[in-house]
């Protein structure tokens, strides 16, 4: 067996063996769980650029090769030949369904489609003109209120049913809360639709006339759910980990992953970027929105460019952009004046050096927001959708936190700036 590998720390004449561990990918992670017991000291990595908060075997990204593999298989060959419930299964559980394993699964979440119908008078408590992120947060947090049977984190059983009724939910209350902000009655989900075109349905569909998404609409609306569906230990998934390290129950979690999620520098960008695109409005002007994201001093910065993670094309970008077209030729939409612009923008972006030696390349929200506006989704249900998407990855990566029989609750520390120990002053002495 081969020697276990050490890093060795040297804080003035001492020395500290920390040891190495080994993924099945990605680079060796220097373990210091131990430091501060033995050292004293903390480590600091604010933004966590160079820190792994857990060990996880779900979604694994090559950012400079622009990979991301969800349980080893790549995005890319799931998003043409699986789909959304099959993703579904495979990140909870694994390994990709047989036939009869996937059928009882869609079953199971095309059951669990409707809420609780006390909950229409929650929705109802909301402004008409609240942001649906806004009422999801709400609403999903209220689940716990709706749900208790399914609360206890410590049963398996209620973790499952928690887990499907999250899935099944989510899209219902995302419609719903979109039905709520145009003042259209609520559409009830309908069994003998797939996943993808029952939420259209319950978006689009008015109780005046019948409404079938053509089978296009309805496949780009599945890619979009199978691209955002996990992303490793982002913003959001990280939060809901955190939330759910104190043994809060998951529809608080999610709640709390929701909130993150909503910022333009995560899944709020897909709005900021197709309201950028509108700004921007024709293609001359692109040089002076490029110009400001290359300030230093403008906080401006083009939407729907640059990640974290991915340091080369991002793989879900890549097939986001085949479904656009698709969905842009079915629309008839060639001369859409945002389209050329954000054509136009990707082509100068790719092309300057500001770009190109920072590696920033469009992410999959650049491309997202388009097929979204085509299919005649208003900006602000563009985060909506991306968190019905990523539910999934969320309650995943919970399931996979509560059963691990190591975790802790997340605490971590600080590089303390502020004044040390004084005394309290009287307020007539100050
Ligand atoms: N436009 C202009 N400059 C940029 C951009 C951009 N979109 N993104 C990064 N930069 C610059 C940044 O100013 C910095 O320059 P310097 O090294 O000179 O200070 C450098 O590139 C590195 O950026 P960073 O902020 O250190 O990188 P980060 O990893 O902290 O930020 C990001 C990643 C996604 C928050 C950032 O690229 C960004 O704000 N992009 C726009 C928002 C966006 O599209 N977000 C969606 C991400 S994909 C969906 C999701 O996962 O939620």
């Amino acid at each position: 067996m081969a020697e276990p590998r050490t890093a060795t720390l040297t804080i003035g004449n001492m020395t500290y063996d920390l040891p190495i561990h080994a993924p099945t990918a990605g680079p060796d992670v220097i373990d210091i769980s131990k430091l501060y017991a033995t050292a004293g000291v903390f480590t600091h990595d604010p933004g966590f650029t160079s820190t792994s908060a857990c060990e996880s075997a779900l979604t694994f990204i090559d950012g400079d090769k622009g990979e991301l593999l969800h349980r080893g298989y790549p995005i890319d060959q799931l998003a043409k030949k699986s789909h959304y419930l099959e993703v579904c299964y495979l990140l909870l559980y694994g390994e990709l369904p047989s036939a009869a394993l996937l059928e009882d699964f869609e079953h199971r979440v095309t059951h669990h489609t409707m809420v609780h119908e006390q909950m229409h008078n929650f929705f109802r408590g909301f402004r008409r003109d609240a942001h649906p992120m806004a009422t999801m947060v709400g609403v999903v947090g209220a689940m716990s209120a709706f749900y208790h049977d399914s609360t206890d984190i410590n049963d398996p059983w209620q973790r499952e049913v928690a887990s499907i009724r999250l899935i099944a939910k989510l899209p219902t209350i995302a419609a719903m809360a979109y039905k709520y902000s145009i003042g259209q009655p609520f559409v009830y989900p309908r069994n003998d639709c797939d996943y993808a075109t029952n939420f259209l349905r319950m978006c689009f569909a008015v109780p005046a006339e019948e409404y079938q998404p053509d089978p296009i609409l309805s496949r780009a609306m599945d890619r979009i759910f199978t691209l955002h569906a996990d992303h490793e230990q982002n913003a959001s998934t990280s939060t809901v980990r955190l939330a759910g390290s104190s043994g809060a129950n998951p529809f608080a979690c999610i709640a709390a992953g929701i909130a993150c999620l909503w910022g333009p520098a995560h899944g709020g960008a897909n709005q900021a970027c197709l309201e950028m695109l509108q700004e921007i409005g024709t293609v001359d002007r692109i040089p002076e929105y490029i110009a400001r994201a290359k300030d230093k001093n403008d906080p401006f910065r083009l939407m729907g460019f640059g990640h974290r993670v991915y340091k080369n094309f991002d793989p879900r970008a890549t097939v986001m952009k085949e479904s656009a077209d698709e969905v842009l030729d079915l629309m008839g939409i060639h001369n859409n004046p945002v389209l050329q612009v954000a054509k136009e923008l990707e082509r100068q972006a790719l092309n300057d050096p500001y770009f190109a030696d920072k590696k920033l390349f469009p992410n999959v929200d650049f491309y997202s927001g388009i097929i979204l506006e085509a299919m005649g989704f208003p900006t602000s249900m563009f985060t909506p959708i991306f968190a019905v998407s990523r539910t999934v990855g969320w309650i995943a990566q919970w399931k996979e936190m509560i059963a691990d029989p190591t975790g802790k609750i997340g605490r971590p520390r600080q590089l303390y700036t502020g004044p040390t120990q004084r005394d309290y002053v009287d307020i007539e002495n100050r």
